[in-house]
């Protein structure tokens, strides 16, 4: 199965990066799309070198991940794949969904890849699951999550319980993560589900 992840500047890069390579070793084709925050969040927040703009990231990323199916997507380019419902993909994540990448979604901007990309998951009826992240929020984040929720798309806010004893950040970041998959309908066994 094809999927898409895309990768915002919000903080929290970890989750997407941890879905990507869930995907990646379960042999699933990903298409990837990484904005220009997330680059320096990815930096920031998790000490990766992923370079500052697309044709860098190509590169590194086809040496990380070369035994995988990966497609990498520059964010401006609207004659990507899956700019086109044409090409079929069986969902797409936003892990995490800046404020600004929800607007785009919520209002059907599609200025660039990451929107149209999300534009075209919910004009053919497929999953789109968005990771927000942001605190507080304010009354334009939270219109822009019910219109994005009104529309189809799955809210999941990076907001990691504590029921299940996390004793890791690698076990909270793996229960939204394992979440995501879930709503896809992917089995899986990255968090411990209440019993
Ligand atoms: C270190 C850092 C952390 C940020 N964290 C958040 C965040 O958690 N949520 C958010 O909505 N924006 C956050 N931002 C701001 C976004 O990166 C900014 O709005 C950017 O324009 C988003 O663009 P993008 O959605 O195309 O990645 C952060 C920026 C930086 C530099």
């Amino acid at each position: 199965m094809s999927y898409v992840i895309a990768i915002s500047g919000a903080s929290g890069a970890v989750y997407g990066v941890t879905l990507l390579e869930y995907l990646l070793r379960a042999k699933h084709r990903v298409y990837l799309l990484l904005s220009r925050s997330a680059r320096l969040i990815i930096r920031d927040e998790m000490g990766l070198e992923w370079g500052s703009h697309f044709s860098e990231s190509a590169e590194i990323l086809e040496k990380r991940y070369r035994e995988y199916d990966l497609i990498l997507c520059n964010e401006d380019d609207m004659t990507a794949a899956i700019a086109s419902g044409s090409v079929l993909t069986a969902g797409m994540i936003v892990a995490p969904c800046s404020m600004k990448t929800l607007s785009g979604i919520a209002h059907g901007y599609s200025s660039n890849l990451i929107e149209r990309a999300a534009d075209v998951s919910l004009k053919e009826r497929r999953p789109l699951i968005l990771i927000p992240r942001e605190t507080p929020m304010n009354r334009i984040h939270l219109k822009n999550m019910l219109a994005a929720s009104e529309l189809g798309a799955t809210l999941l806010p990076a907001m990691p319980p504590f029921y299940h004893h996390p004793e890791t950040i690698e076990d909270m970041v793996h229960f939204i993560a394992g979440r995501a998959l879930d709503l896809l309908g992917l089995k899986n066994q990255l968090y411990k589900r209440w019993s």
